[in-house]
């Protein structure tokens, strides 16, 4: 098992060095028509897939204060249903390197995007600045270096609250349900810290896999995060400001390595394991390769640096770019903590004790802090990891279920005050 994870390890470094000098190619599809009849949904997009199997699908181009343009994509009802009636909406945001794909790749009834479509939501998905369907701008190329100066800072206090905007703009809703997973949870404190406007929009938010403390994180990954400084000053002398886009060459070796018959199909799974916590149970193997083709969609080496920052501070604070920068840019030499008291959105926290990511205690300092935490909720599967919050054999059974049954509570304690009040 060592060996496995050291290897896996290596790989994942390797992947990601190579991949970072792949031009991303949208149009990806035509170069693989071969693949195609096995299993179609690693080459679909998002929209695609949502068209594939049936649903109703939108996309929206989204600009951001500072110039990124996002696309988001929206089932706007579920299959059998007609899209009249006033739905209330959920904003599902996605994790790090992750993309709207993730609530959508295990498919109907599986997938929460299609599951709360059919329960009678307005369903749409963010997807966060420099991911494959948001790496543009409106005057910066992605080519350039300045188009990749961001973590998950200006993900929360830009990209969450034009997504936010667009959509109560486009709906004529006040509010929102929000579901993030893991880094989507992330930028959702940030937003709620440096944008304390925002928490009024907001009917209840679900944390998936809460990532804000990191300082008990348990994968290897926390080993390289000592040698933040260095990584740094490589990725920068390489120009590496990309880290992982979604490329041909990584779906071509997820469809070949991490099929049903391929006897690799066991490393693919312990990269994720590696990654995430070990559950082979909860994981559909046949899967993988669409998982695959999907993930990584791409981040900043910046957001990553963010994090190992937090892993080796234990504090959630802002980017540190050395006391000298720090004086210029927050007036102080370490960089400030997001006050956290600000974020008073009602807040459900869902983790898992076989999370690495998104260690137990670091979810309990988290809760401490957040002042209006309104349920904690351990996943029952003691197994269960940080992926398995997407896409789990039993995720709806689990987690998702607890999910509906309380945005229902909400909307019928909201039925009941709206009654009071006429
Ligand atoms: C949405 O935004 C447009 C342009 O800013 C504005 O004219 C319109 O009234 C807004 N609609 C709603 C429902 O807020
Ligand atoms: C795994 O995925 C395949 C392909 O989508 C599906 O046919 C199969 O039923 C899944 N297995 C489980 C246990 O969910
Ligand atoms: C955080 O916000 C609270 C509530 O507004 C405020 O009382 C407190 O002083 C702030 N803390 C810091 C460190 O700014
Ligand atoms: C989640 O829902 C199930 C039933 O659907 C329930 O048994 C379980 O207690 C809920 N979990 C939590 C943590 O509330």
């Amino acid at each position: 098992m060592g060996e496995v994870k050291l290897l896996s390890l290596i790989f994942i470094i390797a992947v990601a060095l190579v991949s970072a000098r792949i031009p991303n190619e949208v149009n990806k599809r035509k170069a693989y028509d071969g693949f195609e009849r096995d299993l179609p949904d690693i080459y679909m997009d998002t929209p695609e897939l949502i068209e594939y199997y049936g649903y109703p699908v939108e996309k929206h181009v989204v600009e951001t204060e500072d110039g990124y343009l996002l696309t988001m994509h929206r089932i706007p009802h579920g299959k059998d249903l007609s899209p009249a009636g006033n739905r209330s909406v959920v904003y599902l945001q996605h994790g790090l390197s992750c993309s709207s794909s993730d609530w959508v790749i295990m498919g109907p009834g599986k997938g929460l995007a299609y599951i709360l479509a059919d329960e009678g939501y307005d369903v749409w998905m963010g997807n966060i600045r420099g991911n494959l369907y948001s790496r543009a701008h409106a005057w910066l190329s992605p080519e350039e270096s300045t188009f990749w100066q961001f973590t998950w800072d200006q993900m929360g206090r830009y990209d969450l609250p034009a997504q936010i905007d667009h959509i109560l703009n486009q709906t004529g809703h006040e509010q929102l349900f929000y579901v993030g997973h893991s880094m989507g949870t992330t930028m959702f404190y940030v937003m709620g810290a440096m944008r304390p406007e925002y928490n009024s929009k907001i009917i209840a938010q679900f944390s998936l896999a809460p990532v804000g403390f990191m300082g008990r994180l348990q994968t290897p990954i926390s080993y390289l995060a000592k040698f933040v400084n260095q990584l740094e000053w490589i990725a920068d002398k390489l120009g590496i400001n990309e880290f992982l886009p979604n490329s041909d060459l990584l779906d071509s070796i997820g469809a070949t390595l991490c099929k049903d018959e391929a006897i690799t199909q066991s490393l693919c799974s312990n990269i994720l394991f590696l990654l995430c916590g070990y559950d082979s149970k909860q994981l559909n193997d046949t899967m993988i390769p669409v998982i695959i083709g999907h993930v990584p969609a791409g981040t900043s080496t910046k957001t990553i640096i963010h994090y190992a920052q937090e892993v080796n501070s234990g504090r959630f604070s802002r980017f540190d770019y050395g006391k000298v920068e720090n004086l210029r840019i927050y007036g102080q030499e370490v960089p400030p903590d997001y006050n956290l008291s600000l974020v008073t959105a009602p807040i459900y926290l869902h983790y898992a004790e076989n999370d690495w990511l998104a260690n137990v205690e670091d979810v309990m300092d988290l809760s401490n802090k957040l002042p209006n935490v309104v349920e904690k909720l351990e996943v029952s599967d003691h197994d269960f990891n940080h992926l398995d919050f997407l896409w789990a054999i039993d995720v709806k059974e689990l987690v998702y279920n607890n999910i509906t049954m309380l945005m229902k509570k909400h909307l019928n304690s909201r039925l009941h005050s709206n009654r009071r009040q006429s």
